[in-house]
């Protein structure tokens, strides 16, 4: 008989992380801990010039070095024809450079040596002879008359332009906006952040010359679809291209991508017929790989005078860097930027964009965020605490009298997008209940009386993820399913193989916990594997917080498939009907006589042993799982900020979290994401920056320029919850990964701008720095 202990680790629990066990220890198996026999290292050269015309690449020297095996130009890239690859967004990247560079750090060279110290002296004896042309660092300049063309290698692009875009409805807008008592605009630039893993990318491409199979190594979020993109660039067979992802340490969107690191290693090892392993050190990670936002926004929200909203008009640029790399659904040229209506019931809104082309890195990426969601939402969150603010309202009665409201779901957005659910006022009541709200507000009143200088600031975000349907959502034309495949030994114990990539999430842990809700085995007694081509169900990988809503459901499905056989099997071991059998806590009961059952695991033995006539053997099934729309999970978060006057330096008080991603499978884990996104989002509003000067050089290249938060900066975080389940994920589970990552920056720097609000401050970019705050509180003329 089944007991309580077959079923530890359901839905709800808060087990300890399975995977913790080899990680805590120092035992993981990352990229740079693989080695294998006969094995190269590759060091990569890259342009000290973000823009420049390439006249020569002197070789000779390098090549004459010690230890050195081949050295890697892009005239040899382009020998064969792989010197640019496709993006990821249609558009065309250097691979190694032939014509010009576009951007401080682009790959001009590679050095394939015996050890990693030989191929690093040789590369800086390569010598290249640039014409240094005048740099584009920001779309204002990329859309002057007579700028410098980057893109001059693509036929007909006569200016830096990539795309226009729109959503909603210009006309519908407008006549709302000439209706407007009040409009307020924000004019505000979410700057480029870095994802900064802690393990950089790299791989090991081992390509045998006897069997033509290429294994490569990588540290990517999404081997299948890199699989596939090699097979169509490189020409090889696809099932002789073997991606194996090993553990991976913290991705955030950086390791989507495809790099040109990848693909020269591949071909060099292929050259050579030896492996060769490529891994970045932390200024390659910072000045060349996938960035995140950059995107400079203008949004005009039209009010009546009691406060209602009535329309939402925005513009923004984005700048995209040299190549259009963003990874994205292809049918979203502004990623979901859709999504800026928020938590609001705004009749109507009209978005446009554009995209640019500047001498700067590409990327582009889902920063611990669902595709400019993160951008989205801190448009709409900041907007709205700067109308109160205006109207002379309070910041939550503006956002409570204009929530969407739980009986308005699913709602249609002014922009097209159907929300599963949602109860914003719930949240928002626990938040404020949670920081004590109205006694905070008389204390900053009191406060304020002193001549102290502090604030409340709150954002309700909303949030769009797991995508998605197959139908509007495909990454180069493949379709945004997952997948998972699940097979019960004889024994009773279990493999689970998934076409996402935890790279430090849980997925170990938390998709075992799904299998034993659905199917009664004991989470210790599910492995569950992902990131390897060979053996994987084919998926489209983790990021966009998209694990739990798309292969998290598809977990569950193929349990169901498989309880549906193990039914079978149990009326044929207990000699009852189909339908007079129970379920219940892992296994199947006579209705009526408990005591006559078969544990899930004695049918598992029975599968493989003692089958009913005609029935197939084993138990084991693979489910690919096409969501029916995303997920929208939601929260409220409240900052209280005190600002020193003197050096303008924040600190943070209290930070309220309520968030709500529907059913927790492991709230002790969805708790851990929660705090690792308000960290992220912690950094990104007060500290991380990545800017350039006008040359075009990368100021935020290491860890002293580009600055992440520890344990000493950040805040202590007060969580709360509620649960709004999806109705249509099959647990009702949402995603949770990137929620805090969104939904915090426009909290903490809401609270700045509520506590600068008495001096008529009204925006202050991030990161909102001591010196931006001192700034700021001059021209506001307060000088002690
Ligand atoms: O795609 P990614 O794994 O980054 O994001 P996610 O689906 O939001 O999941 C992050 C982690 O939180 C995973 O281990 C999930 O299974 C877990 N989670 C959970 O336990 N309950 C939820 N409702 C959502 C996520």
């Amino acid at each position: 008989m089944a007991t309580q202990g077959h079923m530890h680790g359901r839905i709800g629990e808060s087990i300890k992380r399975k995977e913790d066990g080899r990680f805590l220890r120092g035992r993981g198996n990352y990229l740079d801990d693989v080695e294998l026999p006969g094995m190269l290292h590759m060091a990569i050269l890259r342009s000290p010039h973000a823009h420049a015309l390439v006249k020569s690449v002197d070789t000779a020297a390098a090549s004459a070095m010690p230890g050195v095996i081949a050295v890697v130009t892009g005239e040899l890239m382009a020998q064969h024809k792989l010197a640019w690859m496709p993006t990821l967004s249609y558009d065309t990247q250097a691979v190694l450079a032939t014509d010009k560079v576009r951007f401080q750090g682009q790959e001009v060279a590679a050095v394939v040596a015996e050890t990693k110290y030989q191929a690093e002296d040789a590369r800086n004896a390569i010598v290249v002879d640039y014409d240094v042309l005048p740099a584009v660092t920001s779309p204002q300049q990329a859309k002057e008359a007579g700028a410098p063309l980057i893109r001059d290698d693509k036929e007909n692009q006569k200016d830096n332009h990539i795309y226009h875009w729109e959503a909603g409805d210009q006309e519908t807008t407008k006549a709302a906006f000439a209706k407007a008592d009040k409009v307020v605009r924000l004019h505000t630039f979410y700057p480029r952040c870095h994802p900064a893993p802690l393990e950089t990318c790299g791989c090991i491409a081992d390509v045998n010359g006897a069997t033509g199979k290429a294994t490569i190594y990588m540290t990517s979020q999404a081997p299948h679809a890199i699989r596939t993109v090699f097979a169509l660039v490189t020409g090889l067979p696809e099932q002789n291209i073997r991606v194996i992802s090993p553990d991976i340490g913290g991705g955030f969107g950086n390791k989507v991508p495809v790099y040109p690191g990848y693909v020269v290693a591949t071909a060099a090892s292929l050259l050579i017929g030896r492996p060769v392993k490529w891994v970045e050190d932390r200024t390659e990670n910072l000045i060349s790989t996938g960035y995140a936002r950059d995107f400079h926004m203008t949004g005009d929200l039209a009010l009546d005078k009691n406060g209602k909203m009535l329309a939402l008009r925005v513009h923004l640029d984005s700048d995209n860097g040299a190549f259009f790399a963003d990874a994205q659904p292809s049918k979203f040229k502004a990623g979901l930027f859709h999504i800026v209506t928020g938590s609001y019931d705004i009749p109507t809104a009209h978005i446009t964009a554009d995209g640019y082309y500047t001498n700067k890195a590409p990327g582009g990426v889902a920063y611990r965020c669902s595709f400019r969601v993160t951008e989205a939402s801190y448009l709409i969150e900041r907007l709205v605490t700067n109308a109160a603010i205006e109207l002379g309202m309070d910041q939550a009665e503006l956002r409570m009298k204009n929530f969407i409201l739980p009986e308005q779901f699913p709602y249609h957005s002014a922009t097209g997008w159907e929300y599963d659910s949602g109860d914003y006022p719930k949240a928002m009541n626990v938040a404020l209940d949670k920081l004590g709200y109205d006694d905070l507000r008389k204390d900053v009143a009191a406060r304020r009386k002193k001549g102290e200088i502090t604030g409340i600031g709150v954002a309700s975000f909303t949030e769009v993820v797991g995508a998605g349907h197959g139908a509007e959502f495909d990454i180069l034309g493949l379709r945004m399913f997952d997948s998972a495949e699940l097979r019960v030994h004889p024994t009773g114990k279990a493999m689970l193989r998934m076409g996402t990539k935890s790279q430090g999430q849980g997925h170990e842990t938390t998709f075992a916990q799904i299998v034993t809700e659905e199917l009664g085995i004991p989470a210790a007694d599910v492995a569950v594997e992902e990131g390897d081509t060979d053996t994987a169900p084919y998926g489209l990988g983790t990021y966009a917080s998209r694990s739990t809503p798309v292969a998290g459901a598809a977990t569950a499905m193929v349990a169901r498939k498989l309880r549906d056989k193990a039914r079978k099997i149990a009326s044929h071991l207990l000699e009852a009907a189909e339908e007079d059998l129970e379920w219940e806590n892992g296994k199947f009961y006579v209705k009526g006589s408990p005591d006559r059952a078969k544990t899930i695991q004695e049918i598992a033995f029975a599968a493989y042993t003692n089958i009913p006539e005609g029935m197939e053997a084993g138990l084991e099934g693979v489910h690919y799982y096409d969501p029916p729309n995303m997920t929208y999970p939601f929260g409220t978060y409240a900052v209280v900020v005190d600002v020193d006057k003197g050096t303008g330096q924040v600190k943070v008080r209290r930070m309220v979290a309520v968030d709500d991603c529907g059913v927790r499978i492991n709230p002790m884990i969805v708790e851990g994401q929660i705090h690792g996104g308000l960290t992220e989002g912690f950094g990104i509003a007060f500290m991380e920056l990545i800017t350039f000067d006008a040359d075009g050089n990368c100021i935020g290249s290491n860890f002293m320029d580009y600055l992440l938060p520890t344990a000493w900066e950040t805040p202590h975080f007060e969580l709360g919850e509620t649960v709004t389940p999806s109705p249509h994920h099959p647990l009702g589970a949402k995603g949770v990964g990137e929620s805090a990552t969104v939904g915090s920056p426009a909290a903490y720097v809401n609270a700045v701008i509520d506590a600068l609000s008495p001096y008529g401050v009204t925006n202050i970019d991030m990161p909102v720095t001591s010196d931006k705050v001192w700034s700021a509180l001059r021209g506001a003329g307060v000088n002690e």
